[in-house]
C-alpha cells in the first residue's frame, strides 16, 4: 500500500512539474465565455446553435494526422479535443431539477487506458475547472440527451462535411453527429450538393412546422466576431508573427546555394519550436526558381537551390494563431538584374497594397493598388504589351485576413479597427512564358501581416526585410546555422 502510495505521489508530483514547465499564455476561460456570450446576442430569439468538434482525419494505416481543433470549436470553447459538441441557446433553458442554463458542453469521457496511449484528456471536471464551463457532460450522454431540438425555431448549425470516420467507439464524433441528424432531420435524404453531403429536412414535420434549420447564419455570426481581433488575441497573433519574422531572418543569414528547399524549410521551422510555436498553420512554402510559380507549392523537394531566387511563404501557429509571411531571397546573396527588376516592381506593389490598408477600405483597394504598378511595370520591362494586357503573371489576390484560420472568417466587407489582413502582391514568370526567356523561372511573393488601425497600417512583420539592399545586407551576416554540420550518410 505504501508503495502504491508513494507511486501516486511521485505522479503527482511530475504531474505539477509537467505544468509547471507548460505555455501557460493561452486566451482564458473568460476570453471563451466572452465570445460565447457575444455569439448569443446575435443569435435570434428562440434559436440554439450547434458546434461539432473537428473530425480525426486518418493519414494511412494506424496513424492519424496531428488532430487540429476546429477553430470556431476553439474560439468558443478553448477544447482541443475532438469528438465533442457544444450546444447553445439563445435564451435561458430550465432543467428538470428547476436548474437554469443557456449552453452545454459534451466532452471525451476520461478513460485511463486512452490516455496512456494517446495522452491526457480534460473530462468533465477538467472542462469545469480549465475552461469554466457549468454544464459539461460526457459525450455519450449528447447520445440520449432529451434536447427538444425542433421546438426551437431556429435550429442553427455548419453544413456538414461528412468526412470524419466512424471509429466504432461508442460516442464518436460520427455517432454524435448521427444522433444529432436523427433528432432535427426527422427523415433522412442524402443529395450530393457541391460535394458536401446534405440532408433534406422532411417536409412534414408535425411537432414544430414552422421550425427553421439554418446552417448558414453561423458563419455570418462567427465571421463578424472572429474578423475583430480583442486584445487577448492580438497578443498571441502578434507573437506568431513576429516569430515567423525570425525565422525568414535566420534563414537570410543562413540561406546558401547548396542548400536544399526542404532544409531551407526544416531552419524555418526550428526556429518556430525554439520561439514555442506548436505548429505551421498551413503546409510550408520554399519554392526555388520555377518553383517557386507553384503558388501553393509544398514540395519543397529541390535538393539545390543553386543560384535562383527563392521563394519562402511560411507561418508559425502560436497557440492556434496563425501568420503568414513570405520572403523571396537570392539564394547566393546577390540579386541578378532581372530579378532585381522583378523584385523592385513587386515592392512597389506591395507599400502601394499596405498604403490602402485603412479603414474603410476593403481587399480590393489594396489588390488594385498594386495591380496598377505591376501592370505598369512589366510593360515597361517589355514583358507585357501594354499595360491593359491580360496575363497571368499575378494570378492570385492580394489580402485576406488571419488569425485562427491562415484564411480567417469575415464577412467581406470593409476593414475596421483590429483586424489583420495580409498584404501579398506577386509575379510569376513560369518557363515557356510568352516573353523573353531571361525571365523565365522568376517568381516573386512578398506578404507581410498588416494590422488595421485608426493611425494607419501597422506592418507586424518587419522585422523580416523586405527592401532588396536591406536583404542582400542581412544576409551577409553569420549565421547560428554556419557550424551545424553533419556528417555525411551513405
Ligand atoms: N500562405 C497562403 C497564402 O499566402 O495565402
Ligand atoms: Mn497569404
Ligand atoms: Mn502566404
Amino acid at each position: 500500500m505504501k508503495f502504491i502510495i508513494a507511486i501516486f505521489f511521485s505522479m503527482l508530483c511530475l504531474n505539477i512539474n509537467a505544468q509547471k514547465n507548460t505555455p501557460q499564455d493561452f486566451l482564458s476561460s473568460e476570453f471563451h465565455k466572452s465570445r460565447r456570450d457575444a455569439l448569443r446576442s446575435k443569435m435570434p430569439e428562440n434559436s440554439v446553435a450547434v458546434f461539432f468538434a473537428n473530425p480525426v482525419r486518418n493519414r494511412a494505416n494506424d496513424v492519424d494526422y496531428i488532430y487540429h481543433q476546429d477553430p470556431d470549436f476553439y474560439y468558443l470553447t478553448g477544447y482541443k479535443e475532438p469528438h465533442a459538441v457544444l450546444v447553445i441557446f439563445s435564451e435561458d433553458q430550465t432543467g428538470e431539477e428547476g436548474d437554469s442554463y443557456d449552453e452545454l458542453l459534451y466532452v471525451q469521457e476520461k478513460n485511463p487506458r486512452a490516455e496512456m496511449w494517446t495522452g491526457y484528456r480534460l473530462g468533465v471536471e477538467g472542462a469545469k475547472n480549465d475552461l469554466g464551463f457549468t454544464n459539461v457532460f460526457n459525450g455519450k450522454e449528447f447520445l440520449n440527451n432529451n434536447i427538444d431540438f425542433i421546438e426551437f425555431e431556429n435550429v442553427m448549425h455548419k453544413p456538414f462535411t461528412n468526412d470524419y470516420r466512424d471509429t466504432r467507439n461508442n460516442a464518436d464524433l460520427a455517432n454524435l453527429v448521427e444522433v444529432f441528424k436523427n433528432q432535427v432531420y426527422a427523415e433522412k435524404v442524402p443529395q450530393i450538393n457541391n460535394g458536401a453531403l446534405n440532408v433534406e429536412l422532411k417536409q412534414e414535420v408535425s411537432t414544430a412546422p414552422e421550425v427553421t434549420i439554418d446552417t448558414r447564419s453561423l458563419r455570418q455570426y462567427m465571421g463578424e466576431l472572429r474578423q475583430i481581433k480583442t486584445p487577448e488575441e492580438m497578443k498571441l497573433l502578434k507573437k506568431a508573427v513576429r516569430i515567423s519574422a525570425m525565422g525568414q531572418v535566420e534563414v537570410m543569414k543562413a540561406m546558401h546555394p547548396g542548400m536544399s528547399e526542404t532544409e531551407i524549410q526544416g531552419l524555418h521551422e526550428y526556429v518556430y519550436k525554439k520561439y514555442g510555436s506548436e505548429y505551421e498553420g498551413y503546409p510550408s512554402i520554399v519554392g526555388a526558381g520555377n518553383n517557386g510559380c507553384v503558388l501553393h507549392y509544398i514540395e519543397n523537394s529541390k535538393t539545390k537551390v543553386e543560384n535562383d531566387l527563392v521563394l519562402m511563404d511560411l507561418g508559425a501557429e502560436y497557440h492556434g494563431y496563425t501568420a503568414d509571411v513570405t520572403r523571396t531571397i537570392p539564394a547566393n546573396g546577390k540579386f541578378n538584374t532581372e530579378q532585381r527588376a522583378i523584385y523592385d516592381l513587386v515592392y512597389e506593389a506591395q507599400e502601394a497594397g499596405i498604403a490602402a490598408a485603412v479603414i474603410g477600405n476593403n481587399g480590393s483597394d489594396t489588390h488594385r493598388a498594386g495591380q496598377e504598378i505591376i501592370n505598369e511595370g512589366l510593360y515597361e520591362l517589355g514583358i507585357i504589351a501594354s499595360p491593359e494586357t491580360r496575363h497571368m503573371y499575378f494570378p492570385h489576390g492580394t489580402s485576406h485576413h488571419i488569425g485562427l484560420d491562415v484564411h480567417d472568417l469575415n464577412t467581406g466587407g470593409n476593414f475596421e479597427e483590429n483586424m489583420v489582413i495580409t498584404v501579398e502582391p506577386g509575379i510569376y514568370i513560369p518557363e515557356g512564358s510568352d516573353c523573353d526567356e531571361k525571365w523565365w523561372g522568376i517568381a516573386v511573393r512578398i506578404e507581410d501581416d498588416i494590422l488595421i488601425t485608426e493611425n494607419g497600417p501597422v506592418n507586424l512583420s518587419s522585422e523580416a526585410p523586405r527592401k532588396a539592399e536591406e536583404i542582400e545586407e542581412i544576409m551577409k551576416q553569420p549565421s547560428v546555422f554556419d557550424d551545424f554540420n553533419l556528417p555525411e550518410l551513405d
